[in-house]
Parts: structure tokens; sequence; C-alpha cells
């Protein structure tokens, strides 16, 4: 059993060792203090029955005033021991309920990579994010990144989908 919570600044450590086993794009301790003391709500974690964290979704509000208010997914990881098993999609869920309701989004953006098929398959099909833009050599290595965007519908919608996450995910507990 997983259990889907709210990170909390003791979790920081270990979703920073998640994101270093999961991603080549890593970050300084002091930018996951940055996101939690700004968007506490927005930061996620997947805990192991021995409350080992197997998943996180670090996320924020961006500061742009140009645009309707808007969040974005800094970094989303689960550990490759916890995969297809819904883990991504209760975190990715979860973050974004927060980022509409209590920050007022209007909708969610985010990079990948072209060739990340995985994440682009829960983007896309899963989560319904649509191709906003291709950002040529967006990542270190010269590959091409995908901006992608969701635009969030009615709260009453939120809220059904939060009830099937509810109800369908066997093998994740949401807290
Ligand atoms: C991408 C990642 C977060 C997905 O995590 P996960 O917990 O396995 O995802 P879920 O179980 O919620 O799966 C969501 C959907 O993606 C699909 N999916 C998951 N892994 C997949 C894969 N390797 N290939 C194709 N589809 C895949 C699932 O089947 C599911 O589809 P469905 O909703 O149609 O049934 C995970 O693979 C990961 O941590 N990868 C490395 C880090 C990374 O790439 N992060 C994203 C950076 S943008």
């Amino acid at each position: 059993m997983v259990n889907i919570r709210m990170a909390t600044v003791n979790d920081l450590i270990e979703m920073q060792q998640c994101n270093l086993w999961c991603l080549p794009e890593n970050y300084q301790m002091k930018y996951y203090f940055y996101h939690i003391l700004s968007w506490p709500q927005l930061l996620w974690v997947a805990e192991d029955f021995d409350g080992r964290i197997v998943g996180y979704v670090l996320a924020k509000m961006e500061e742009d005033e140009t645009k309707p208010p808007h969040g974005h997914i800094t970094s989303l990881a689960v550990l490759r021991t916890h995969r297809k098993r819904g883990i991504a999609t209760a975190l990715m869920r979860r973050s974004q309920i927060e980022m509409h309701e209590v920050f007022g989004a209007k909708f969610v953006s985010l990079h990948v990579r072209k060739s990340n098929r995985a994440a682009y398959h829960l983007y896309n099909e899963t989560l319904k994010y649509k191709i906003n833009d291709v950002e040529r050599g967006y990542y270190a290595d010269g590959e091409d990144a995908y901006d992608m965007r969701c635009t969030f519908g009615e709260e009453k919608k939120e809220s059904e989908e939060m009830n099937q996450l509810e109800a369908g995910v066997e093998k994740v507990a949401v807290s």
C-alpha cells in the first residue's frame, strides 16, 4: 500500500534523493525549500508502508502577471520499483486540484522530453495535457521539450475526478 499525502519539510531530502535516482534534471535543496515555503499545498509525496518516499511531485505557481494565474510542474518522479500503479497520476491530480482551488490557477504547464514516452503518455493520454509549443534544445543535452498545458475545467469536474481517483485506484490511499 502506498499513501499519497502532502509533503512536509522533513520529506525534502528524500524527495531530492528520489529525483537524483530518476531524472537528470536535479535541483539544489534551496530550490525545494523555495517551493515548499511558497506553495506548500503543491508538493505531494507517495509514501511506502515503511515510510519511505517512493514518488513526489514538485510544483509551483508561475509569477508571470501578463498571463492568467497558472501553475507549473517543476518535477515528477516515481521510483522504478513502484511504477505503473497509478502513483504519478494520483500525485499529479492532487497537486493540480490544490493549484486550482487554493491558488486559482486557470491552467498548468510543464516540460517533457520528446523521447519520454512514459511521461508523455501520462500527461497526454491520462491527464489530457495538450502540446502548446516545442522548445528546441531545451534540455542540457540538447534534446527538445514539449511545452504542455492542461486547462482546468469547472471545480465540479475536478471534484468528480477526485472521487474517481479515490474509487478507482486500488493500491494507492489518498490522505
Ligand atoms: C513518468 C513517471 C512519473 C510515470 O509514473 P507512474 O507512477 O508509473 O505512472 P502511472 O502509473 O500513474 O501511469 C500513468 C499512465 O502512463 C502509462 N505509463 C506509465 N509508464 C509507461 C511506460 N513506460 N510506457 C508507456 N506508458 C506508460 C500508464 O500505463 C498509465 O496509462 P493509463 O492511465 O492509460 O492506464 C515514471 O515513469 C517516472 O518516474 N519516470 C522517470 C522520471 C520522469 O520521467 N518524470 C517525468 C519528467 S517530465
